[in-house]
């Protein structure tokens, strides 16, 4: 079933659980992945970032074929453009049919993000498509990154008078997660997120879920996380799944992606 990202995320902050936002790059890979949210009968994002070469090229058609995959299925799928850079790539994903979208401004000035996911918001809800935008910067984009990479947390007073002027559906903040890999041990910063989710009431963002640990992260639950995206674990999974001789890696790959998305969901998302 084919479903607005909103909807989905309301649910899961109002019943403390995590909907996973896994990063895919081919129509493969997009099966995959809902193929393991059916078998475990839990709802599911699909994301591709504005970079991703093949699919993004042809918005339209990746979007169509998850329509059509996802109305096969009982559980939830939604589909969200994962950190846009331009606003022409935002307009062709919402025209397209994606659930959501997400224009990265986090490096910008505070009044500069407010004005550009403005801008998003009024064209997104037009189409009844979901927003999400960043405030604070995860870092690492690069892959590689210190321990705390050039993140900028998330300030929390900042947070609530950014989602009361944009009237984003959904807010990505940084509390000590990275992109990529970490190099030293993870720290989350909970009293700050205890304090954004005291002041902000839609659903949080978590970026950078890979490496982070599922201990840590089910800490953020109850503190209004309702979506973590992951993909340095899932192309880790992937790359590693091709062994020597193998007759076809590809079905290699697409196990080894829904084993490690599974394991994700399994101790963050609930059953339907
Ligand atoms: P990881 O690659 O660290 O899992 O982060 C993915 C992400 O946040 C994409 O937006």
């Amino acid at each position: 079933m084919y479903v607005n990202t909103k909807e989905m995320l309301i649910r899961a902050r109002k019943e403390h659980y995590i909907v996973i936002g896994a990063e895919c790059w081919s129509l493969n890979s997009a099966s995959a992945l809902i193929n393991a949210a059916t078998e475990l009968n839990m709802p599911l994002i699909l994301m591709l970032w504005e970079g991703a070469p093949e699919p993004m090229a042809q918005p339209e058609m990746i979007c169509d074929f998850v329509r059509y995959e996802a109305g096969k299925t009982h559980v939830p799928i939604a589909l969200h453009l994962d950190h846009g850079h331009e606003l022409e790539t935002v307009c062709r994903a919402i025209h397209a049919g994606f659930s959501s979208v997400m224009l990265d401004a986090s490096e910008r000035p505070f009044e500069e993000n407010v004005a550009i996911t403005c801008e998003v918001v009024r064209m997104a809800h037009a189409c009844s498509v979901t927003v999400e935008a960043e405030l604070g910067h995860v870092g690492g984009m690069s892959g590689s990154c210190s321990e705390n990479g050039d993140n900028t947390l998330t300030v929390p007073e900042e947070a609530a008078e950014f989602v009361r002027l944009t009237q984003v559906d959904s807010l990505a903040v940084s509390i000590g997660t990275v992109h990529g890999i970490y190099s030293g041990e993870p720290h989350i910063d909970i009293e700050r997120l205890k304090r954004i989710y005291e002041l902000v009431d839609v659903p949080l963002v978590l970026h950078g879920g890979s490496g982070t640990g599922i201990d840590l992260l089910r800490q953020t639950m109850q503190y209004g996380v309702s979506k973590l995206n992951v993909m340095t674990d899932l192309l880790k999974a992937a790359s590693e799944a091709v062994s020597e001789g193998s007759f076809l890696p590809e079905l290699d790959i697409y196990e080894a992606l829904a084993e490690c998305v599974k394991g994700y969901m399994l101790p963050l998302t609930k059953p339907l």
